[in-house]
């Protein structure tokens, strides 16, 4: 039987998962995409069922702010709170969520959309073939969460919010906001307490919803498209620090190299390849301070940074069912010898696969350069990996595979980083010359 790939994963649950990690910075956006997802579907609902128009809105909405990964500054974080829509600098995570969701065919609409997000109703009719429409039903769905949030973690009551809510949305009528969206939440929603307490009362119902929401709507991807999707996870995960932009397309390419030497049936080279962009998602979780410390990390924050493969294993497993992708990827820094992290496991119990993403995590580690070290060559990279098989850390096995092919490895590597290097110094080009435009 042919197998398919597109069973060992739930595409929709991987959205919901990933979309939620861009809240880690700042915990008062904990559910914001998700929230403003159940309100723009509200609103969208009441323009059109057709499908195409709410797979749009529903995959903008919950990507919106995917952007703020690609920021360290509490400033830029800060600026999705307040209500400083008509500040220029507000547009810039809209820009960069644009700048890289665009790369995959499958996100190309809802780039356009996020990219609007924040343009006002004023805006949008002065030049509405600039601007794409279903944005504005983001920006109306995400200006409402943020006041409610807001005010609810000031101790206002939802009752006491919800009463000024109205007021407050119609002063910006016809500026800020759509009418017709302000017509339609005063027709179908501002009244019906049910609909509020969908969203602001529990988190989990949200999730769900959203989640029926994709299923209902029949959010598939082909196998191509999930790699891409995947891919673009794995810049999000890397653009955290500029040291690591182009680790995980390094460690998936060396991997699934090393794999083809190991006769990996296809299915399971692109399974691979899935797990080596998403080796490190837990580093998301893990304070960019130390993970950019220039010096030695002392045992506390080594202890964190070491969860982070704990955070892999955790967040992998919510949405994919393949044991398989989830040991390559998540016992990445396991030892043979028993001495890895985090789960201490013995050589028999480190699957071929994790074995080979140990020796392309380090080797790729070694050839990239981190605040306390400088770029080794390929040479020399691999003598410290020759050196760890023979201290019973890494697979002597894989480590000669590396060996005899080190230049034809390296080469592919390379290739694979370089694609990733453009786009992030393609962003870091918007984030410097986004004031002067
Ligand atoms: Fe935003
Ligand atoms: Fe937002
Ligand atoms: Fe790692």
């Amino acid at each position: 039987m042919l197998s398919n790939l597109g069973y060992y994963y739930n595409v929709s649950k991987l959205l919901t998962e990933i979309t939620n990690l861009s809240a880690v910075f700042d915990s008062s956006l904990r559910g914001h995409n998700l929230r403003v997802s159940l309100i723009s579907l509200a609103l969208a609902t009441k323009l059109s069922f057709s499908r195409e128009f709410l797979l749009n809105v529903l995959v903008a909405s919950l990507f919106h702010d995917i952007g703020i990964l690609f920021f360290k500054e509490k400033e830029q974080i800060s600026l999705l709170k307040e209500e400083n829509y008509r500040d220029k600098a507000i547009h810039l995570h809209a820009i960069i969520g644009y700048k890289l969701l665009s790369r995959s065919p499958f996100f190309k609409e809802p780039a356009k959309i996020i990219r609007d997000h924040h343009r006002t109703y004023a805006e949008f009719i002065s030049s509405p073939k600039k601007y794409s429409f279903p944005s504005q039903i983001i920006f109306l769905a995400d200006r409402i969460d943020v006041w409610i949030t807001n005010k609810l973690s000031r101790g206002h009551s939802l009752l006491d919010v919800l009463s000024s809510l109205k007021a407050k949305l119609e002063r910006g009528r016809g500026t800020l906001f759509n009418p017709k969206l302000l017509d339609i939440l005063a027709n179908f929603y501002f009244d019906r307490e049910a609909f509020w307490f969908n969203v602001y009362t529990e988190e989990d119902y949200v999730k769900e919803t959203v989640l029926e929401w994709l299923d209902r709507l029949d959010f598939t991807m082909s196998i191509e498209e999930l790699l891409k999707t995947v891919n673009l996870f794995g810049f999000i995960i890397d653009f955290k620090s500029p040291f690591t932009a182009t680790h995980s397309s390094g460690v998936a390419q060396t991997a699934t190299h090393l794999a083809s030497y190991f006769h990996f049936s296809q299915e399971e080279l692109r399974k691979m390849k899935i797990a080596g962009f998403l080796h490190d998602i837990g580093k998301i979780l893990i304070p960019v301070e130390i993970l950019e410390k220039p010096a030695r990390l002392n045992d506390d924050e080594f202890f964190l940074m070491k969860s982070h493969v704990y955070h892999t294993y955790r967040i992998l497993k919510r949405f994919i069912n393949d044991e398989d992708i989830v040991k390559w990827a998540s016992y990445h820094h396991e030892k043979l010898n028993g001495k890895g992290y985090p789960f201490k496991l013995k050589a028999n119990q480190i699957p071929l696969g994790a074995r080979i993403m140990a020796v392309a995590d380090m080797f790729t580690a070694l050839t990239e350069e981190r605040p306390y070290k400088r770029a080794m060559t390929s040479s020399e990279a691999l003598r410290i990996v020759i050196q760890s098989s023979e201290k019973g850390e890494l697979d002597k096995q894989v480590v000669s595979v590396l060996a005899r092919n080190l230049s034809t490895i390296d080469k592919s590597r390379k290739v694979a980083q370089e694609r990733a290097s453009e786009l992030y110094r393609e962003l870091e080009r918007v984030v410097k010359n986004f004031d002067l435009k």
